[in-house]
């Protein structure tokens, strides 16, 4: 297992490139289920997570061709094995998003559980119980929801009971086919959520609403072929945003937009960083400078992103003063607390609150990631650290990090990957 090797105490400066969302990129890319025609996809970022969804649309009979400049080509009008094996969807609880897709299309799927993963149980759920008001008959034997409906979906009117993005998704591509109309109440606002939607459109959906609580979709016959062009990755902005807070420096991000991660630029505001931005970059200066501690609580979009709160736990840990993380979204998404204790951080939990006194330094350590963005706050710990963090099952950080040695190297960090 290849293993990160970082050396503290550089303040990150210069420009990097932000990538393709995965978050977008992976329901889009389940949703080109919904079509005969080629579909091209641009702005995808390489990651484990894609490699993994690409081989799924493959095993099912799609045809994917990965040309030069992040584009794919997806043809599934070629599928003709609707199901996700648990071998792929173990890895990637994204797999699921497989399901609403195919039932809409085919008639029939058969997805495996994604079963538990380390940030809490996760369940389908909302999935399932959305799919069978639509119509679908849907069993679990083995492992496995068989799913199938017999003269195709029907529109309904769906609520949410807790905001759910993949949830959402989900459903709302099932109900792009389906006849008559969808109603999803307390759907998913997130902007790749948005995204998904404005894809479909794009290919000849009629969604509308997006963006809000309340997404409307009136069923179509088919959708066509088409291009579209991946929303860059407010996640991987925010990550490099707060390494270069943590670390006193002076970056700019490309290739992204301020608009989609405003809470996490006004909790970076709050912690004493100077922001600017334009249509497609956005600048944050630390002035070297120690950052403050901030409180957070997570909340579904536009609320502060649980997918983020690692990272600012990291920063608090070297902060100036006392802040205070609330986890709202997931049960269990504290892992990182334990290995970044192993550094010399000072954090107390207490059920779904942490609480985090910083310390002038984190010590380097040899730690473990536990999941993407745990694996995110131990190299951004190691950023700041005195000596050398060795941050062991990094293949997690592949699976949402671009390129990341490589980025974190251009902006001056001393980070290299070695292979165990
Ligand atoms: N939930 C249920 N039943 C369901 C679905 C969800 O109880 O059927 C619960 C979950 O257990 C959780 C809450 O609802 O407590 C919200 O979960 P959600 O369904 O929104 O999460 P998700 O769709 O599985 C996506 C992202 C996650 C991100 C969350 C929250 C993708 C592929 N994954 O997961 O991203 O943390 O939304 O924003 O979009 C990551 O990128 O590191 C990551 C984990």
């Amino acid at each position: 297992m290849d293993k990160h090797l970082i050396t503290g105490g550089v303040p990150l400066q210069g420009e990097v490139r932000i990538s393709g969302a995965k978050n977008s990129v992976l329901p889009i890319l389940a949703g080109c289920l919904l079509t005969d025609q080629s579909v091209i996809i641009k702005n995808v970022p390489h990651l484990n997570d894609v490699t993994t969804i690409m081989k799924l649309l493959g095993q099912m009979g799609a045809k994917l061709t990965i040309s030069e400049g992040l584009t794919i080509e997806v043809e599934a009008g070629s599928v003709d094995n609707p199901s996700a094996p648990y071998e792929l969807v173990r890895t990637m609880r994204a797999s699921i998003l497989v399901l609403g897709p195919l039932l809409a299309k085919h008639g029939r799927a058969m997805v495996s559980l994604p079963g538990g993963c380390a940030i809490g149980p996760r369940p389908v759920d909302f999935h399932v119980e959305g799919l069978r008001k639509m119509g679908a008959d849907i069993t679990v034997e083995g492992g496995y929801i068989h799913a199938s409906v017999k003269g195709g979906l029907k529109g309904a009117n769906l609520k949410f009971d807790i905001v759910s993005v993949t949830g959402t998704e989900n459903l709302m591509m099932a109900a792009v086919l389906a006849k008559g109309t969808t109603v999803i109440e307390n759907a998913a606002r997130e902007p790749e959520v948005q995204d998904l939607a404005n894809f479909l459109n794009a290919l000849g959906a009629n969604i509308q609403g997006h963006g809000t609580s309340q997404i409307i979709i009136e069923g179509v016959k088919s959708l066509s072929g088409g291009s579209y062009t991946v929303l860059p990755d407010r996640v991987e902005t925010g990550t490099y945003l707060v390494a270069a807070a943590m670390t006193g420096g002076r970056i700019t991000t490309k290739s992204t937009r301020a608009n989609i991660l405003e809470s996490v630029l006004n909790k970076l505001e709050e912690a004493g960083a100077h922001i600017s931005s334009g249509e497609d970059w956005i600048t944050l200066d630390m002035q070297g400078r120690r950052p403050k501690a901030v409180d957070i609580c997570t909340a579904p979009y536009p609320g502060f992103p649980t997918d983020m709160q690692a990272q600012f736990m990291a920063m608090n840990t070297v902060s100036e003063g006392r802040g205070v993380l609330t986890e709202t979204v997931f049960e269990n998404r504290f892992m990182h607390a334990h290995e970044l204790r192993r550094m010399g951080a000072n954090i107390q939990l207490n059920g779904n609150m942490a609480q985090i006194e910083g310390i002038p330094q984190l010590m380097a350590a040899p730690v473990m990631a536990t999941d993407l963005r745990a694996s995110a706050s131990l190299v951004l710990a190691g950023l700041v650290a005195k000596g050398t963090t060795i941050v062991d099952r990094i293949y997690h950080i592949d699976r949402g990090y671009e390129c990341i040695e490589e980025k974190l190297a251009q902006l001056g960090a001393t980070i290299k990957r070695v292979a165990a």
